[in-house]
């Protein structure tokens, strides 16, 4: 007997990781209130809608302004524990499988929040999340480029004491005028300390960037690097090394790194042998979580099923998972896919 077709609401998110979200990016309207009453903290909004209406950006810092002044409702270990709960169930329901989570201790000491703090309750509730959510996760710090380099060696001296909970550092904030060269120092110090790194580049920032990230301060993966095919050298070299490039559509379109996601280099960076994955950076400010961001791509693209899986097996490939737990995961989105093909 044939089944019934799946109605369009059945939809089942393939299993993925996510490998570039900013924990503070998943700050939605809601809970920015929420805790901005817990901690006595007047927003300059007078409500959500209001908030929401100020999601309009025209480049990177616009957007930067904003993310970091909403910040300022985020001060206790309850609140990154509740920041993160709230990522974690959301995250679920998108099929991921595996984060790995960024966060910027700096925006947070710059207001008096000690780095324990913010350690200590995101990975609070990240200790929950395999068992909650059924999702595996790891944490990023990340090194805000248009601070100094002494600010960058300051902070992974303070965040020594935490670095059990800390996977990899990165480099993330406004780009252009801050090239990865500058935290040459605070990147050599974390790799001698046993930690991977990763940094942004090539966002708005140019190829040379990239190349810098790689040679200068050999990062494992880039991330966005959307701008790396202005360069062939640079495609070809990311290609052979297969570097993974963490490319996130939706922002890229609301930052107008791109001017209409029909015109996503994403195909080309596939065509070329990337070794690319498909994120959300900022869900909250960027109108759509991981599996948001695959269908984005797939309706504006017309990407088959074979490139989405080829995507969501990419994300996999380009974690820090051990071989083991990632093997398991691979074997999931074939699952996924044959489960998909009897529909
Ligand atoms: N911090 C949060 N989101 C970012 C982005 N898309 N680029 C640079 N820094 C960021
Ligand atoms: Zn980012």
């Amino acid at each position: 007997m044939a089944s019934a077709p799946a109605s369009p609401s059945a939809h089942r998110p393939l299993p993925k990781a996510e490998l570039h979200l900013h924990i503070e990016g998943t700050l939605e309207p809601g809970l920015a209130f929420a805790l901005a009453e817990r901690n006595g903290v007047t927003l300059p909004y007078a409500t959500e809608d209001a908030l929401r209406r100020a999601y309009s950006f025209t480049d990177l810092q616009s957007f930067l302004d904003l993310y970091y002044a909403l910040m300022a409702v985020l001060r206790t270990e309850d609140d990154f524990a509740d920041l993160a709960h709230a990522y974690l169930a959301r995250a679920k329901e998108q099929g991921v499988r595996h984060a790995e989570i960024f966060f910027d201790p700096q925006a947070h000491t710059a207001r008096g929040v000690p780095i324990g703090t913010v350690v200590e309750g995101l990975a609070r509730a990240l200790d929950t999340a395999e068992q909650t959510y059924g999702i595996s996760t790891r944490l990023i710090m990340c090194f805000l480029r248009d601070q100094s380099a002494a600010s960058a060696l300051e902070t992974f001296e303070a965040a020594r004491p935490h670095l059990d909970r800390i996977t990899a550092v990165g480099l993330d904030s406004a780009e252009v005028g801050n090239p990865p060269s500058k935290f040459r120092e605070v990147f050599a110090r974390a790799r001698e300390a046993g930690l991977k790194c990763v940094a942004h580049a090539g966002e708005e920032g140019p190829a040379a960037y990239v190349w810098e990230a790689l040679d200068v301060l050999g990062v494992d993966r880039i991330d966005h690097g959307v701008r790396c095919m202005e360069d062939e050298r640079l495609v070809a070299r990311l290609a052979a090394e297969q570097v993974p490039l963490t490319v996130c559509p939706l922002s890229n379109v609301r930052l107008r790194v791109i001017d209409d996601l029909a015109d996503h280099p994403l195909p080309e960076m596939l065509d070329a042998g990337l070794l690319v994955t498909v994120n959300s950076d900022d869900p909250a400010y960027f109108g759509g979580y991981a599996d948001d961001n695959f269908t984005a791509v797939r309706d504006a693209l017309g990407l088959g099923a074979e490139t989405l899986g080829t995507l969501a097996r990419n994300s996999f490939r380009a974690s820090f998972l051990d071989e083991a737990t990632r093997a398991r995961y691979l074997a999931e989105v074939d699952a996924h896919e044959a489960g998909a093909q009897q529909e």
